[in-house]
């Protein structure tokens, strides 16, 4: 087989060219990393060849990021990690430690920056058979689009008290003395700054748009704090119904701010402290969600509870013009409990098949939802879902992986 045959890349017209063998590069990742990769990837690997049987397969290519780096080649991201998901387009990854001191903030923020993946899209939805702290988790079923290249999430910050924080200060003194005279306590002050751009936020809005209008979606919720930060959430938040309206033809309603476009989607906008009542309150009022990066993080994790599903929610990381995208489980690495055959590798499995959507092998997608979500709904399930209910049968790691195997079906 033609090596530029085996991988996946971007055709000019936008589209992704998928061979039926592609080479996809996976991270293990720290901690219960392994636990979840060796339970999971059969079932990866079942789920594509009970839909194409031989036609289709991944080429799976381990790649070294995280402790596992660090201890075989004292770099806790490898240059050629990089450059392989770059050739490669499309990669998953396990959970990863973050290195105590020194360069990197966080691994994960470096792999998104480091290839410009500018989506983190979540999707939380309900599993039959979850125990939720709310009465009607049904009604969560929103995707998450947070923006993952800017926001305080790009890093820059001066600790109090050194030569940069006071530099700053001194500059703000001499050029905004209103705007100096707010800051209570200068000497002991830390400053972080925090970007946020009409392109950064367009993108973002823009591919929540448009995957409202793919998947049939009622709603776009833009979710910021703009009252407060005017020019960097409320701008967020302005921009995004600009383009709404400039790209995809849409009109004011009500009176405006909320927009609609033709075909009926609606554009409208939350404040985020309000967006975390609405979530608990009326969930079933918001669809897909766009909103910045700090946001994201916050909104993630609480609609993740919401249903339950702290340990099994799903995430990818993707640029949509280069095509460039990295499924991961959103979980830390529960370094307690690795090697114990005990995790639940349902967060990274739902990644995956979030995965085999996105590189158009929906069936087989399909095929792993429907046997893990059928899995739980018997009571087949891990330690974290089984203490929470009655009637459970508890599986080890290994062995919840092969019970989703035994309820594939095509
Ligand atoms: C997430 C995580 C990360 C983040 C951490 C691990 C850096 O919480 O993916 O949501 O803050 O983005
Ligand atoms: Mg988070």
């Amino acid at each position: 087989m033609n090596d530029t045959k085996e991988k996946i890349s971007m055709l000019p017209q936008g589209r992704l060219y998928v061979p039926n063998f592609p080479v996809i590069p996976h991270i293990i990742g720290d901690g219960c990393g392994p636990d979840i990769w060796e339970a999971s990837r059969p079932v990866i690997d079942a789920a594509v060849s009970k839909v194409y049987g031989s036609e289709r397969g991944i080429v799976w290519r381990e790649l070294l990021a995280g402790k596992k780096a660090f201890d075989i080649l004292h770099t806790w991201l490898p240059d050629e990690t990089l450059a392989v998901i770059r050739e490669c387009l499309v990669g998953i990854k396990g959970p990863l430690t973050t290195p105590v001191g020194g360069g990197i903030r966080s691994l994960n923020v470096a792999l998104r920056q480091g290839l410009d993946l500018y989506c983190c899209v979540r999707p939380v939805r309900y599993f039959d058979g979850i125990v939720s702290p709310v009465r009607h988790p049904e009604k969560v079923d929103m995707v998450i689009f947070r923006e993952n290249t800017e926001d305080i999430y790009a890093g820059i910050e001066f600790p109090a008290g050194d030569e940069e924080s006071q530099a700053f200060y001194a500059w703000l003194q001499e050029k905004h003395p209103e705007q100096a005279a707010k800051i209570r306590f200068p000497k002991s002050s830390g400053f972080g700054i925090k970007p946020v751009s009409r392109e950064g936020s367009e993108r973002l809005i823009r591919a929540a748009i448009l995957y409202a209008l793919q998947n049939n979606r009622p709603s776009v919720t833009l979710v910021h704090k703009g009252n407060i930060m005017k020019f960097t959430e409320g701008s967020f938040r302005d921009w995004g119904y600009e383009l709404a309206k400039r790209e995809f033809g849409a009109h004011p309603i009500g009176g405006g701010p909320w927009v609609q476009l033709p075909g009926g989607l609606v554009v409208k906008d939350c404040i985020c402290d309000a967006f975390l009542q609405e979530i608990l309150l009326h969930p079933a009022d918001h669809s897909v969600v766009a909103t910045l990066n700090l946001n994201g993080d916050y909104c993630s994790d609480a609609l993740a509870a919401q249903v339950g599903g702290i340990g099994i929610s799903p995430g990818a990381n993707v640029n949509y013009v280069t095509g460039h995208a990295i499924f991961e489980a959103t979980h830390g690495t529960a370094p307690a409990l690795a090697g114990k055959d005990v995790v639940n590798p349902s967060s990274f499995l739902l990644s995956a098949a979030m995965m085999l959507r996105y590189i158009g092998w929906g069936r087989a997608a399909d095929a792993l939802e429907r046997a893990l979500a059928k899995t739980i709904a018997l009571g087949q399930v891990t330690a974290d879902l089984a203490e929470q209910r009655d009637n459970a049968t508890m599986l080890g790691t290994r062995a919840f992986g092969q019970a989703i195997i035994s309820h594939l079906s095509a």
